[in-house]
């Protein structure tokens, strides 16, 4: 056998040198589940749900964090695998208190998935019912529930290696395991920057975007592709909408932010449905605001832009844009302000 091949299920394929069990087999597209594996980061080989036969070795080993090897028998479904998987996940739903009926991530939850793909009904195990479980719900942004948390770890591998804040590791030891931020504060009182990608890399119900709680199931949501008017990098985000209302943001897979965001694209979108917004013109006379049709407020802007410009030139004239118009409506205003107006004096409320 050539020393870049090995057998999964019988099937005898190619990788590349340093890759996983897990990524060979992705690559002919055998799927092995997973929970703890999170793109873009380190395996941790955490949660062992990816456990795989290997022909020769004394145990199950996990595939995201084993390296494949010349000449490697492995099998993804074998009866020693499912029995251990199963054991698994029936470990991981009595480690907490997972009541999917109520739950935020009810049709979204990876455990929920593969409690269903194993048929694990009851797990066999039962955690004392005093257990305390720590619940953080005193920011505008994101709930830590840890009655579902599995401790995966890919919050913190997110939160470390993809998006680089540092803000959250894996604290105290044995069954005190826990997620804490900086010395186990809550995130407001950490270095947390409330960018969400933890909540995005949660593959349960542990942490969620408050924003969304209770507004809508999964399979409700209509997702609309669309780029990030904030800033000059152009996120693409994926917004979820139900009843023509956004319930919440999360980044897309693409270029140029590969599912990240900051905390302004994936939070700060209420402006769009609130209520202070105005609707209506309003034209400001003897120091009171009125209301006035369309037409009206263009025809007097046109009008006094025109003056200011006939009488004090172009440059007498600035445009402000903002952050809170799609990015073809900045575009339009710039065009308005160099080739109608004729000046170059034109900005944008991101720079503030
Ligand atoms: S986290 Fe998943 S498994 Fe736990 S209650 Fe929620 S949906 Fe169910
Ligand atoms: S919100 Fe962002 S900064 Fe805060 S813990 Fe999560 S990933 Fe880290
Ligand atoms: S909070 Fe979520 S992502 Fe973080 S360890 Fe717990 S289950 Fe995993
Ligand atoms: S996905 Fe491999 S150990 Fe968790």
């Amino acid at each position: 056998m050539p020393p870049s091949m090995l057998t999964i299920n019988g099937a005898r394929l190619t990788f590349e040198s340093g890759q996983t069990i897990l990524e060979a087999a992705r690559g002919a597209a055998i799927e092995v589940p997973t929970l703890c594996d999170y793109k873009g980061t380190i395996p941790s080989g955490a949660c062992r749900v990816c456990v795989v036969e290997v022909q020769g070795a004394r145990t199950l080993l996990p595939a995201c964090a084993t390296a494949a090897t010349p000449g490697m028998v492995v099998q993804t479904e074998s009866p020693r695998v499912v029995a251990a998987r199963r054991m698994v996940i029936e470990l991981l739903l009595a480690s907490g208190n997972h009541q999917c009926l109520v739950c935020e991530a009810n049709g979204e939850c990876e455990l929920q998935a593969l409690a269903y793909r194993y048929q694990v009904e009851t797990p066999a195990f039962a955690n004392p019912p005093d257990t305390p479980y720590y619940y953080e719900d005193d920011n505008s942004m994101i709930v830590r529930d840890f009655s579902k948390c599995v401790m995966c770890g890919r919050c913190v591998r997110a939160c470390n290696e993809r998006q680089v804040n540092q803000a959250i590791a894996i604290g105290y030891r044995g069954a005190h395991n826990k997620i804490v931020a900086r010395g186990d504060y809550p995130y407001i009182n950490s270095d947390c920057v409330f960018c969400g990608e933890c909540v995005q890399a949660c593959p349960v119900g542990a942490l969620l975007d408050k924003q969304a709680r209770g507004r809508g199931r999964p399979w409700e949501l209509t997702r609309v592709r669309t780029t990030c008017p904030y800033c000059g990098v152009g996120c693409q985000m994926d917004v979820l909408v139900k009843d023509n209302r956004i319930v919440k943001v999360t980044g897309a897979d693409a270029v140029p932010n590969d599912g990240k965001l900051c905390v302004k694209g994936r939070f700060g979108w209420n402006f769009v449905h609130h209520s202070d917004r105005l609707t209506t013109p309003l034209i400001k006379e003897n120091g009171v605001f009125r209301e006035a049709s369309w037409d009206e407020a263009l025809n007097l802007v046109a009008s006094r832009l025109r003056e200011i410009r006939d009488q004090a030139g172009p440059d007498k004239i600035g445009g402000w844009c903002s952050a809170r118009v799609t990015n073809e409506e900045n575009y339009l205003m710039q065009k308005l302000m160099r080739a109608v107006i004729g000046t170059n004096h034109v900005d944008h409320c991101a720079r503030l």
